[in-house]
């Protein structure tokens, strides 16, 4: 079987999570009948420290429900110029929400309260719109899934706080945060109003993301929720599996900052590698190639049963997640160094 570093998402639910999505019992979650879904969104909203919570397919529609509850139509949204808000998400607050997103480039993934400060708009011009919330990315993945100092997070959520901005957090990988940091999600998140996280990355579930903030946040991304489509029905089968990861996946997230650990010091020894082993600080490993173009790399690792992604002519990115083992690093690296002493 190849082993498969393209994302987190290719992470496959083991066999106790399966059994919990079998056994769970179930209702219409659009009627709020759901008890397994009931039970996942209240353990969800005290993970994040925030009042509710409600299930969503996906991390895209968490963010976008994250835009629409915090933006008006014709209104600003101040975000990483990397973010995935602004990068990934098919230009989704433009087009569903009429919301126009303002870019910022922060460089490393971590926007100072000065350049948050800075991207509002004067109240007084009407030539301009309203700034009405910022986004934060933690872990932030285009800058290499680096952790945000819990400090520059306050500091900067206080700055947009004191503008009068709402601040929505892009949590996908929030946990891998909190493992890294060592302190519980709870504290990241309450530098946000709204936070989403994903299910479906690194905690290993088939589908899914929530979405959590205060009651009224929740009500008006609850009617979001349904205008995009996603009010699911019988969705306890898909929570079962969202419980059992938050009691059992989150702490072995330090497995694969470990083994993304390894794979980038082993790669960093390696001829034509540049890698910043600095930014390696959780499960994603971003590095760049002297010699070869990455499509290039990557076909060839491919033919080797090792499975990448390339995220630009020179870069390649490597996941490490649930089902990739420390013998598998070792193996990859074996590849790695044959494909590139070539
Ligand atoms: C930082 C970040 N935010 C949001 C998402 C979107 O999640 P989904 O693929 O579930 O829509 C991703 C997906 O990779 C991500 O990396």
């Amino acid at each position: 079987m190849a082993i498969d570093f393209r994302s987190d998402t290719v992470a496959m639910p083991s066999p106790e999570m399966r059994h919990a999505m079998v056994e769970a019992p179930l209702g219409d979650d659009v009627f709020g009948d759901d008890p397994t879904t009931n039970q996942l969104l209240e353990a969800a909203a005290g993970r994040m420290g925030k009042a509710a919570a409600t299930f969503v397919p996906s991390g895209t529609m968490g963010n976008l429900i994250g835009v629409a509850v915090n933006a008006q139509r014709g209104q600003e949204l101040i975000a990483d110029a990397d973010s995935h808000v602004f990068y990934y998400e098919t230009a989704g607050a433009a087009a569903v929400c009429g919301v126009q997103i303002r870019p910022v480039s922060t460089g490393a993934g971590v926007m100072s309260p000065e350049q948050v400060a800075d991207a509002v708009r004067p109240r007084d011009d009407p030539h301009e719109p309203i700034s009405a919330a910022v986004t934060f990315e933690d872990t932030h993945n285009r800058h290499g899934g680096i952790v945000w100092p819990l400090e520059a997070l306050r500091a900067a959520s206080d700055a947009a706080h004191r503008e009068g901005l709402r601040v929505h957090l892009d949590g996908a990988r929030i946990f891998n945060a909190a493992v890294a940091l060592g302190v519980p999600a709870a504290e990241i998140a309450g530098c946000a109003d709204t936070v989403t996280f994903c299910l479906s990355k690194g905690l290993a579930c088939p589908i899914g993301s929530v979405f959590c903030g205060s009651e009224d946040d929740i009500e008006e991304a609850k009617r979001w929720r349904k205008r995009l489509g996603g009010g699911m029905r019988q969705v306890g089968v898909l929570a079962a599996a969202g419980l059992y990861a938050l009691d059992h996946m989150v702490d072995r997230l330090a497995e694969d900052h470990a083994n993304a650990r390894t794979l980038a010091e082993g790669l960093a020894e390696l001829p034509g590698v540049r890698c910043d082993l600095s930014r390696v600080q959780t499960n994603l490993v971003y590095f760049d190639l002297e010699k070869m173009p990455a499509t290039v790399f990557n076909d060839e690792c491919a033919k080797r049963g090792v499975l990448g992604g390339p995220t630009g002519p020179r870069q390649v990115r490597l996941v490490t997640h649930y089902g990739i083992e420390a013998r598998d690093i070792q193996s990859a690296l074996q590849v790695f160094d044959e494909v590139l002493s070539a």
